[in-house]
């Protein structure tokens, strides 16, 4: 399905009905192809479900015997589908595309150029990257009539020749904007003109190559109302929209997603955010995901309950999500509890992605621990991501593997 304008509310629907309709025979699983850009495909683990439960319940011999008899065979097929998956696993990006989603990582261009290491590593293991800084408004625009599209364009390059997805961040935020463009207040036709300008020009830039757009980054407060930007403040509450517009008419093929942080899972910002996408959906306005940032910490950690319940009432208005940022800052100590305790919060977060149907992306916020924005945001945070500084893999990268591998489902299978 190619999303565009014309069939853009088609392939909502058509996610709504997925959501909702009877799940694919596990056999059929085996067979499914590598995912295509931009298209909802069935999942391996959520696949089990098509199995009867267990434990059976109380029915005449007869039945419970034919049940037990289909549980062992779906458990089976299930098996030898993770294990098919796993055996010829190196690296991450593999079985996570036969499990029907993107791996990614956010990528900086200087350590992309200088580190043989970190551009072998994200290779390997990733299938979409990220720029973490490239494509923000201020290192983009130095000055208001001239692009700097030098470290950006670097990071798309490596991208297409390593056969990475790039994920564009971000078009529209309060923070990382250039001194010119703060300096002084315009007014509001002026900035109208200046933000569409910029959408237009680097969504034009990148048409068909970046797959999906974080159109409009953390515009809203904790407690649910939009935050106090540049943008509401010069604009009014129509600049989001307008933005989506914008970005559509530039790239009608790239899936546009609002980006968010602290909204994973349950709570007043969460609904706040839930809310005010659904309005912009009845609306017509041209959006197809949200991503939910997953910038954790060992105490501070959503439910995985609560996200999957977030993830599903997404999928109920024919979004996808996407996990765009995910990083677990440890305080102090890289203990090995400490480390054990960061794996579970991966794996948790990435079983609830895979358990989603509407779940098309896992993206870190980086890779190695070597570069990281977690220390300079807190001096005694750290080792917040899958690899350690050398670039060797942390139990949180193993835990990742398990995930993909399904290894905790299918110990919980009945045999
Ligand atoms: C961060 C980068 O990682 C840092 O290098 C930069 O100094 C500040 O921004 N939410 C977002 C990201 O959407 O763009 C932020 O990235 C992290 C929080």
């Amino acid at each position: 399905m190619s999303p565009g304008k014309a069939d853009a509310p088609r392939r909502r629907g058509s996610i709504a009905a997925e959501a909702a309709g009877p799940r694919v025979e596990v056999r059929k699983v085996l067979k499914i192809p590598l995912p295509k850009r931009r298209e909802f495909q069935p999942k391996g683990i959520t696949e089990m479900a098509a199995c009867p439960p267990a434990p059976l319940v109380r029915v005449s011999r007869l039945v419970a015997l034919i049940l037990v008899g289909l549980a062992v065979s779906c458990a089976r097929v299930a098996t030898d589908e993770f294990i098919q998956i796993c055996t010829s696993a190196s690296s991450l990006r593999s079985p996570a595309q036969k499990r029907g989603i993107q791996i990614g990582a956010a990528v900086a261009a200087e350590p992309l150029r200088s580190e043989p290491r970190y551009a072998e590593t994200l290779a390997r293991e990733f299938s979409m990257v990220t720029p973490e800084n490239a494509m923000k408004f201020g290192p983009l625009r130095p000055s208001r009539d001239r692009y700097d599209f030098g470290d950006a364009d670097a990071i798309m390059d490596f991208a297409e020749s390593h056969g990475l997805l790039v994920r564009g961040h971000t078009l529209v935020w309060n923070s990382q904007l250039p001194g010119w463009l703060t300096a002084k207040e315009w007014p509001r036709d002026e900035l109208i003109a200046i933000l569409r300008e910029h959408i237009t020009t680097v969504v034009g830039h990148y048409r068909g190559r970046v797959v999906a757009w974080d159109v409009v980054n953390e515009a809203i407060a904790d407690d649910g109302s939009l935050d106090d930007t540049i943008w509401l403040r010069g604009i009014g509450p129509t600049y989001i929209e307008m933005a989506f517009r914008w970005a559509h008419e530039a790239d009608p093929q790239a899936m546009l997603f609002y980006n968010d942080v602290e909204g994973e899972g349950q709570g007043r910002k969460a609904d706040a955010i839930y809310a005010r996408i659904q309005d912009l959906v009845q609306r017509g306005v041209p959006i197809h995901g949200v991503g939910l940032q997953m910038h954790l910490s060992l105490t501070k950690r959503p439910e995985p309950s609560h996200v999957m319940a977030n993830m599903k009432r997404f999928a109920a208005i024919g979004l996808q999500v996407h996990i765009t940022e995910m990083d677990v800052a440890i305080k102090g100590a890289a203990t090995a509890g400490n480390l054990s305790a960061q794996a579970r919060i991966y794996r948790d977060a990435l079983g609830v992605c895979l358990s989603a149907e509407n779940c098309k992306a896992f993206v870190l916020w980086g890779f190695s621990d070597r570069h990281s924005w977690i220390p300079h945001v807190s001096a005694t945070s750290g080792s917040a991501l899958i690899f350690d500084e050398a670039y060797r893999p942390k139990p949180a990268y193993n835990a990742l593997m398990d995930a993909l591998c399904g290894r905790e489902a299918i110990r919980s299978l009945p045999w």
